[in-house]
């Protein structure tokens, strides 16, 4: 059975939708802070795959409540990989990472570069993924993405730039290297670079340009990754 962690979010909707058959528990039923819940729920359900997508990913509000980020986004990573190693050792966690754990000032970043995270969400990311490497057979996908639709802001960067995807674009992607059962790190990237304000414009035409000065937080500049593993795939318009 496949247990999918995170599902009322962005990302966690889309697969949701492209595993049906998938357990996918919202946070009100599983809370990955819990420890003893964690536990249990992996004992009663012995998932051969998770995906870890639940996270809290605000930057802004991560920078703020740097408690609660570390409590979901380390102890919660901790809970579930500790569970696993213990009730079900030959799962396969795939790990939803980022490419902001990546320093951002130079991009195109591939899988053995080295992070150099500049935020405190990316830090925990980060750390999420050196708790995985712990289990025998673990995937971690880095990647930037948006949802599909309506730009959520007024504005949007014209100095920030990615290879985004599409969430439903990347759970496609993850749907393929899953199905190849890979391993280790790899880098799920769209074939172009995009800054944040032509991707906005894509789907909302009115959104108004702003600079990363304006927002006046610690964020990655150039997300843009590459890989040295697989395809980039298409952002589909
Ligand atoms: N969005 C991006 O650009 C991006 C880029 C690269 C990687 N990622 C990673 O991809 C994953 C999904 O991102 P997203 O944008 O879909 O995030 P999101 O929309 O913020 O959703 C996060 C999900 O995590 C759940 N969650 C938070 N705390 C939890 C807890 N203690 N226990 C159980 N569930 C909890 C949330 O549930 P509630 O809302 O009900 O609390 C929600 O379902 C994350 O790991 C993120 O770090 C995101």
């Amino acid at each position: 059975m496949m247990l999918i962690i995170g599902s009322s979010g962005k990302l966690g909707r889309q697969l949701e939708k492209a595993f049906p058959e998938a357990l996918a528990p919202k946070h009100e039923e599983l809370d990955v802070k819990d420890r003893g819940e964690v536990e249990s729920y992996i004992k009663k359900f012995r998932p051969h795959t998770i995906i870890h997508a639940a996270a809290l990913t605000n930057v802004r509000q991560c920078e703020i409540d740097k408690k609660s980020t570390w409590d979901t986004n380390v102890v919660g990573t901790e809970n579930l990989v500790g569970a696993c190693a213990s009730v079900v050792p030959n799962c396969y966690f795939v790990y939803m990472s980022t490419a902001c754990v990546f320093y951002g000032d130079r991009g195109d970043y591939i899988e053995t570069d080295i992070p150099n995270p500049k935020n405190f969400y990316s830090f925990t990311k980060l750390l999420g993924e050196f708790i995985v490497k712990k289990l025998s057979n673990h995937l971690i996908i880095r990647t930037n993405f948006v949802e599909r639709g309506e730009w959520p802001y007024e504005k949007a960067f014209i100095d920030r730039f990615g290879t985004y995807l599409f969430a439903d674009d990347l759970t496609l992607a993850i749907k393929e290297v899953i199905g190849k059962k890979l391993a280790g790190v790899v880098h799920v990237a769209g074939d172009k670079k995009f800054s944040m304000f032509e991707l906005a414009k894509l789907t909302t035409p009115n959104v108004k340009p702003m600079t990363m000065k304006e927002a006046d937080l610690p964020l990655t500049q150039d997300m843009t990754l590459r890989s040295i593993r697989i395809k980039p795939y298409k952002l589909t318009i």
